[in-house]
C-alpha cells in the first residue's frame, strides 16, 4: 500500500528531478534587477475563472476538523454552535466556493452512519490513517452541512469505495438528497433537517491507487461502474460523480481508468498533485525553495496533459478535470505534530508564492479545469488558518490565506491570454482576467534575488487608474505566528497608468494583484 508519506517523498523527488532537468545553474546566481515586459491580450479569451478553482478540502486528520473548525458547543473557545467562531469569520470573509470532506485517505475507512444521530450515541472508531486516535464521530454529515451553510460553500462528499459497498454510498445519497417519505429521508428529518441537503458533488473513492484501496486502474474502473450505477439523482438533484484519478501526471492510471470505464463516464476525474518540500517550512534554503517553485511547471504540464487524455475519450461529453488536492507538502517536524496535530505545517512567504504560482496556473488553464481544492483548509499542510492546537484559542490567517484573498477579484471573470518576455522556469508568473468593467492582473515574482519593474501593455482595452495590493517579504521563511499574526499581510501598492500601459514594481518574493477599470 502506498502511504501518503511515500507518495510525498516521490513528489519531492520528482520536484528535485524537475529542477535538475529544467534549471540552468545561472538561475540560482544573482541577476540584475530589470524591466519585465508583459502583454495582456484582452481580445484573447481562455475561459471563465470558476470560483471553484479556489475550493477547499478538510479531512479528519490532525487538528483540521476537530479542534480546528469544530471545537464543540461546550468548548471554552468562542464558537457558533460548535464551530470555531474566529475561523468561520475569517473564511466567510474570504469566501469558500466548495468544500470537500471527509477525506482524503480517511474517506475510504469512513462509514457515514457512524456520524448521524445523537452525538453521545455515535460509535468511537480508530482513525487508522492518521495516528490511530479515537474518532468520536461528533462531526458527521449534519455538522459538515452546517459548516457549508455557514460558509455558503457547496458541499462535496468523498464516498468510501475502498472498504465499503455500492449500497452504503447509495444510501448516503438518498439520506442527503431524497426530500421526504422514505425511511432514510425521514431519519434525516428526525436528525434535524427536514430539508434535503441536495448534495451534487460525490467523489467515488479517493486515491484508489493508494490508501483508497491499492488498486490497479482496471480494478478501480470495474468498482467505479458498480458504485456509479446505484448513485441516483434522488429528488431531482443532478449528481456530479468524481472518479478517482491519477497521482500527479500518471497517464497510465488515467488511460487504464478510462479504458475500463467504457461508456460509463463520470462527470469528473480527480488528480492530486502535491509539491514536496525538502526542508521544514520555516527553514527552507534558497535552492530548495526554487526546486519547489519549479515543480509548478510540472503541475501546469500535468493539467494540460491530463486534459488531453480525458479529451481523447470525450466524444462529445466533457469530463471535468478536478485538482482535488494540491499545495506544498514540506518536511514536518514531529515536535510540531505532537504539539499541534498531525501534518500541522506553517505557511511562509515561500508558501504564499507557491500558492500564487498555482492559482495563476488555474487562471491560465481555465478552459481545462473544473475545480481545484487546496489541501487543507485549517492546520493541515498548506492551510489558510492555523490554530495553536485543538485546545488553543489563537487562530491566525496564514500567508496562504492572504495569497488566496489576492486572487478573489478574478472569480467569475474571463481569463485572457498573457505574453511574458520571461520564459525562464523560475521567472515572473502572470495571469489576467476581465469583466466588462475591469481587468484583474496577478503577478508573482518568485525570485529571491531580483526586484522587477513590470510594464504591462494592454491590448484591446484602455486602462484607467486602478488599485493594487501586494503581499511581500524579502525573507522567504517569514510567517504569521500566534505572537505576530500580521507579519505578512497585503498592503496597498502604487501603480502607474500611462497610455495603454500599467507600470508596477515587484520586489523580490512578491505577489501583486492589480484591479484596473477599463474602457
Ligand atoms: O491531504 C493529506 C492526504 O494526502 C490525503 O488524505 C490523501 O488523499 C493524500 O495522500
Amino acid at each position: 500500500m502506498i502511504s501518503p508519506l511515500s507518495r510525498r517523498q516521490f513528489v519531492t523527488t520528482s520536484a528535485a528531478l524537475a529542477a535538475s532537468a529544467f534549471v540552468p545553474r545561472r538561475l540560482f546566481a544573482a541577476a540584475p534587477s530589470g524591466i519585465q515586459r508583459v502583454v495582456i491580450r484582452t481580445d484573447s479569451e481562455i475561459g471563465t475563472v470558476r470560483p471553484e478553482f479556489h475550493g477547499h478540502f478538510i479531512e479528519h486528520l490532525g487538528s483540521c476538523v476537530y479542534g480546528g473548525l469544530w471545537v464543540g458547543k461546550d468548548s471554552h473557545i468562542p464558537n457558533l454552535n460548535g464551530y470555531r467562531k474566529q475561523a468561520v469569520e475569517c473564511l466567510q470573509e474570504l469566501g469558500v466556493p466548495v468544500l470537500r470532506w471527509p477525506g482524503g485517505c480517511f474517506a475510504d475507512d469512513y462509514h457515514w452512519r457512524d456520524g448521524i444521530g445523537p452525538a453521545a450515541k455515535r460509535p468511537k472508531r480508530v482513525n487508522i490513517h492518521w495516528g490511530e486516535y479515537v474518532e468520536d464521530n461528533s462531526f458527521g454529515t449534519h455538522e459538515f452541512i452546517g459548516l457549508c451553510r455557514l460558509l455558503n460553500a457547496e458541499p462535496y462528499f468523498a464516498g468510501n469505495v475502498g472498504s465499503s459497498t455500492p449500497h452504503e454510498l447509495r444510501d448516503w445519497i438518498e439520506y442527503c438528497n431524497y426530500p421526504s417519505g422514505s425511511t432514510l429521508s425521514d431519519e434525516r428529518a428526525a436528525n434535524g433537517s427536514a430539508e434535503p441537503f441536495r448534495v451534487r458533488y460525490w467523489g467515488v473513492g479517493n486515491e484508489s491507487w493508494g490508501c483508497g484501496g491499492n488498486m490497479r486502474p482496471e480494478e478501480y474502473a470495474r468498482l467505479y461502474r458498480d458504485f456509479a450505477v446505484y448513485c441516483r439523482n434522488f429528488g431531482g438533484t443532478d449528481l456530479f460523480l468524481v472518479a478517482s484519478g491519477p497521482s500527479g501526471n500518471d497517464s497510465h492510471w488515467s488511460r487504464g481508468l478510462m479504458d475500463g470505464l467504457g461508456w460509463d463516464r463520470p462527470q469528473g476525474v480527480s488528480m492530486h498533485y502535491y509539491s514536496g518540500g525538502a526542508d521544514r517550512s520555516t527553514t527552507f534554503t534558497a535552492d530548495h525553495m526554487n526546486e519547489q517553485f519549479i515543480s509548478y511547471l510540472k503541475v501546469e504540464e500535468a493539467i494540460v496533459q491530463q486534459r488531453a487524455v480525458l479529451d481523447s475519450y470525450q466524444k462529445g461529453k466533457e469530463i471535468g478535470l478536478i485538482l482535488d488536492e494540491w499545495g506544498v507538502w514540506d518536511d514536518i517536524p514531529e515536535e510540531d505534530e505532537r504539539r499541534y496535530g498531525k501534518l500541522w505545517q506553517q505557511s511562509t512567504m515561500r508558501s504564499a508564492i507557491a500558492a500564487g504560482l498555482g492559482l495563476n496556473i488555474f487562471n491560465r488553464q481555465a478552459d481545462k479545469l473544473h475545480m481545484c481544492n487546496i489541501a487543507q483548509m485549517v492546520n493541515v499542510l498548506q492551510s489558510l488558518l492555523l490554530t495553536d492546537g485543538p485546545e488553543g484559542e489563537h487562530c491566525v490567517r496564514t500567508t496562504t490565506y492572504h495569497a488566496f484573498s489576492l486572487f478573489k477579484p478574478h472569480r467569475t471573470k474571463t481569463a485572457v491570454r498573457v505574453e511574458s518576455g520571461d520564459s525562464s522556469p523560475s521567472g515572473l508568473s502572470v495571469s489576467a482576467s476581465k469583466s466588462d468593467k475591469e481587468l484583474v492582473v496577478t503577478l508573482v515574482n518568485p525570485r529571491h534575488d531580483v526586484d522587477l519593474q513590470v510594464e504591462c501593455t494592454l491590448k484591446g482595452v484602455n486602462p484607467n487608474p486602478g488599485t493594487a495590493q501586494i503581499l511581500h517579504d524579502a525573507e522567504w521563511n517569514a510567517c504569521n505566528t500566534f505572537d505576530h499574526p500580521d507579519r505578512v499581510v497585503p498592503k496597498p501598492l502604487t501603480l502607474r497608468v500611462d497610455g495603454s500601459q500599467v507600470h508596477l514594481d515587484l520586489p523580490r518574493l512578491s505577489l501583486v494583484t492589480a484591479v484596473v477599470p477599463i474602457g
